[in-house]
Formats: C-alpha cells, sequence, structure tokens
C-alpha cells in the first residue's frame, strides 16, 4: 500500500511518462536499500535528470525506503558528470555511486554513439534456434575430434625471452609442444622483396611446403587455447589469395578459425598505376589499401589467464574489438634496415586484446624483432626467431635499448 502511494507521488512530481512506469520490463533495474529519506532537492533532480541528458532513456522510482533506477539507453559519463556536479548531499552522492558502480559491472550492451543500450540489443542480429542447430550439427564443424593435448610444458630457458638467429623449421624443433601462448607473425609474402638472408619470390609449391613446416611447427608448439595470428598480404597482382591458403591449412590442421582483422593502411600510394582494363568491364584491377591478420585458436576459443594479468583497458576494448583497424604502416623501416616491418602498435593492439601479462609470445619470423620488443614492453615473455643474422642484431638492439629506457 505505502509502495503504490509512493508511485502516485512520484508521478505527481513529475509529469512522468506513465508508459515507462507500466513498461518496465523494456528496463534494467538496479534497486538499493535506503537507509534515510534522500533530501527532497535530490529526489526532485533526480525525477527530472532525463530532462539534462536528451534521447537517453531511463527513469528513477523512490520512497524512503527504497530507490529504483530503471535504465534502458544510458551515456554513462554524461550521467556519472550530471549525478556528481549536481548532487550535494553526501548520503545522496553515496548511493548513487553505488548504483553507478553496479551499472559499470555490467558488460554486456550494445553501443549507439555515446550511449549504451541496455535492453534488447542484440535481438536483431540474434542467430535463431543456435543452441538447438549445435546439437544437431555440432559446433565449428572442422575442427572437431582433434586430438590436441591439454598438457602444458615449460619452454626450457635457453629458448625465453630470447632472439634466436636459425631457420625456424629447425629451431622449434628443439622445443617441447604446448609451450607457447601466442603466436604472432607476419611470414615472407613471397613478392620478390630483399631480405637479408633469404629468398623471396620463389616457386610457390616450395614456398608454401617451407611456410606449412614452418607453422605446423608453431602449432604443436602452442598451448591448448593459445591463438595463432598471422599477418598477410595477398599478391593480389599475381591473383595469389595466400590469406585463404593459409586460413585452409590451419583449418585442415584443426585449429579454430576465430575472425580477421583488415589492417587498413590507408596506403593509397601503392604503386599499381594501370587499373587494369580502364573503364572497361573487361578486367578492372581492384586496389587495395589493406592487410589482413587471422586469428586462429588450438582446441578451444576462451583462453584460459588471471585477471590481474589483464592489461586492456575499456576504451581499447570497445574500439578494438571493431575489426578494422586503421593504423599507419611502420615509418622507420630505413633506419632498421628491413624492408617489411609491421608498425608497433599493431603489435600493442594484438597482445592486448589475445594475451595476458606473463604469456608467452613466439614470432617465428621476428624480422627486425617488432614483436619481442612490445611483448617486452607489455610484460610478456617471449621468443623471436629469424634466418637473418643481421635482423636478429638489430631485434637484439631494440631491446637493449627499451631496457636502458626503464632504467632513465
Ligand atoms: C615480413 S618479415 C617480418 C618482419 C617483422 N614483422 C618486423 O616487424 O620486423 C619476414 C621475416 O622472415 C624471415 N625469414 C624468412 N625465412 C625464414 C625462416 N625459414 N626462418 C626464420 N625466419 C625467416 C626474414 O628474414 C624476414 O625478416
Amino acid at each position: 500500500m505505502i509502495k503504490y502511494l509512493n508511485a502516485i507521488f512520484i508521478v505527481s512530481l513529475k509529469s512522468m511518462d506513465n508508459k515507462k512506469i507500466q513498461d518496465k520490463k523494456n528496463y534494467k533495474v538496479i534497486e538499493h536499500n535506503l537507509i534515510s529519506s534522500l533530501p527532497n532537492s535530490d529526489k526532485n533532480y533526480l525525477l527530472n535528470l532525463d530532462k539534462y541528458i536528451p534521447n537517453n532513456d531511463f527513469f528513477f522510482e523512490f520512497d524512503d525506503t527504497f530507490l529504483r533506477f530503471y535504465f534502458n539507453v544510458l551515456d554513462l559519463e554524461l550521467f556519472k558528470n550530471k549525478i556528481y556536479e549536481n548532487l550535494t548531499n553526501t548520503y545522496s552522492l553515496e548511493v548513487l555511486e553505488e548504483i553507478i558502480n553496479q551499472i559499470v559491472k555490467i558488460k554486456s550492451y550494445g553501443i549507439k554513439g555515446r550511449k549504451r543500450v541496455y535492453v534488447d540489443y542484440n535481438k536483431e542480429r540474434k542467430v535463431q534456434g543456435r543452441k538447438t542447430k549445435e546439437e544437431t550439427r555440432g559446433s565449428i564443424y572442422y575442427s572437431q575430434n582433434n586430438n590436441f593435448s591439454k598438457d602444458i610444458n615449460a619452454l626450457p630457458g635457453e629458448f625465453l625471452n630470447k632472439i634466436i638467429f636459425g631457420d625456424s623449421a629447425e629451431v622449434l624443433r628443439k622445443l617441447p609442444s604446448n609451450c607457447i601462448d601466442l603466436v604472432f607473425t607476419s611470414p615472407p609474402y613471397n613478392f620478390g622483396l630483399d631480405y637479408n638472408a633469404s629468398k623471396d619470390g620463389i616457386d610457390w609449391n616450395t614456398y608454401f611446403d617451407k611456410l606449412f613446416e614452418i607453422f605446423d611447427e608453431c602449432t604443436r608448439v602452442l598451448k591448448y587455447g593459445g591463438r595463432l595470428i598471422v599477418n598477410v598480404q595477398p599478391l593480389f597482382s599475381d591473383y595469389i589469395p595466400i590469406h585463404h591458403i593459409i586460413s585452409n591449412h590451419f583449418m585442415d590442421n584443426k585449429l579454430i578459425w576465430k575472425g580477421e582483422i583488415i589492417w587498413d593502411k590507408h596506403n593509397y600510394n601503392c604503386k599499381y598505376t594501370a587499373w587494369g582494363s580502364w573503364k572497361s568491364p573487361s578486367s578492372p584491377y581492384l586496389k587495395y589499401t589493406w592487410e589482413f591478420i587471422e586469428i586462429f585458436c588450438k582446441g578451444d576459443l576462451k583462453k584460459k589467464g588471471k585477471t590481474e594479468d589483464i592489461d586492456i583497458n575499456e576504451e581499447e576494448f570497445k574500439s578494438w574489438v571493431n575489426a578494422k583497424w586503421d593504423i599507419a604502416p611502420e615509418r622507420n623501416m630505413k633506419n632498421y634496415d628491413h624492408p617489411a616491418m609491421f608498425p608497433e602498435k599493431l603489435v600493442e593492439r594484438v597482445l592486448k586484446l589475445f594475451s595476458y601479462r606473463n604469456d608467452i609470445i613466439l614470432d617465428p619470423f621476428n624480422g627486425a624483432g617488432t614483436t619481442t620488443l612490445v611483448a617486452k614492453r607489455l610484460g610478456r615473455q617471449f621468443l623471436g626467431i629469424d634466418i637473418s643474422e643481421e635482423y636478429c642484431k638489430t631485434a637484439e638492439v631494440r631491446l637493449k635499448q627499451l631496457l636502458s629506457s626503464f632504467m632513465e
């Protein structure tokens, strides 16, 4: 009875949209038990708060013993500012802070500009009857019946946090199985680049035989639940979709294809000046400003790790799960005397989004050591291998410079 009277009180205090009150099922609700009543000035402010935050969708309901916050669409930052700026009573602030903390803990919501959508945000996209379909046809059909072991082995000390000069196929054979958390690499693309100690631009069968020999070793040394992430650019001009060929190989070997990121370099300066058949459908030539990042998992999509070893923040996570990354290409290749480096920013995103601090990161085509440098900077452990002694020396120098910057 008391609660009913209070509902009347609320409606009369503010000409609240009656429909909202009736349609409470369209809102998430957080309830807080009050130990004393909030001052009327604060109550009034909260009841009218939506006037100061237009196009959001929320409302308050309270009496002397409880406060309920109903919300559907919320610009949380603006909401927090309005609360902290305008409530003056200490107890009111305490109560609202508790409510805000509970909202922050809700991790599933849709994004609409600056606002979070808490109700029905994924209704349209939901695949119908997903569970039933999974029961009849299984999930991730190509990775079923894999026999990956869940054992974990330690990476021997002679390889831990080391840059190793050698052919990756041979070096990796010396490692035990299941000792690496994440592989991130960019293999030679067979474009004919001028690498210091390996030929680029060889017969395609020989190229793929060698590449898959190394990738199969990477798969073996990867822990169960580990990730194998490859940055690759197809040789568009020769119509060789390396990214598809590599992906098929991994899926044939029962790795799970987790997804694909478009790394847009916005490289409009690409050298192709001829556009195929100019202004004719006979054979127009497509132009690309991006490369691909293909992501695979061994055995499980989920990677276990300690919460305290997560270092990605909320803003980074929200932005980076959008699978198109705009990152400029590496501009300092001349300084490192390497023709095909990827930028540190790219490695930083991959490592923070897909690995935990202290994880062991492997790059079997480590080049000038961008992966190992960023791994060290982000508190990961690493192993970098390259067939060029010169590039390995560069990778070592970059690590030393990083260490001396830590000491400064
Ligand atoms: C695309 S580059 C990687 C560059 C690296 N991501 C960076 O930022 O410096 C490919 C590298 O693979 C190396 N490489 C080629 N064949 C190799 C092999 N069999 N074993 C180890 N490294 C190899 C090349 O020397 C070259 O540095």
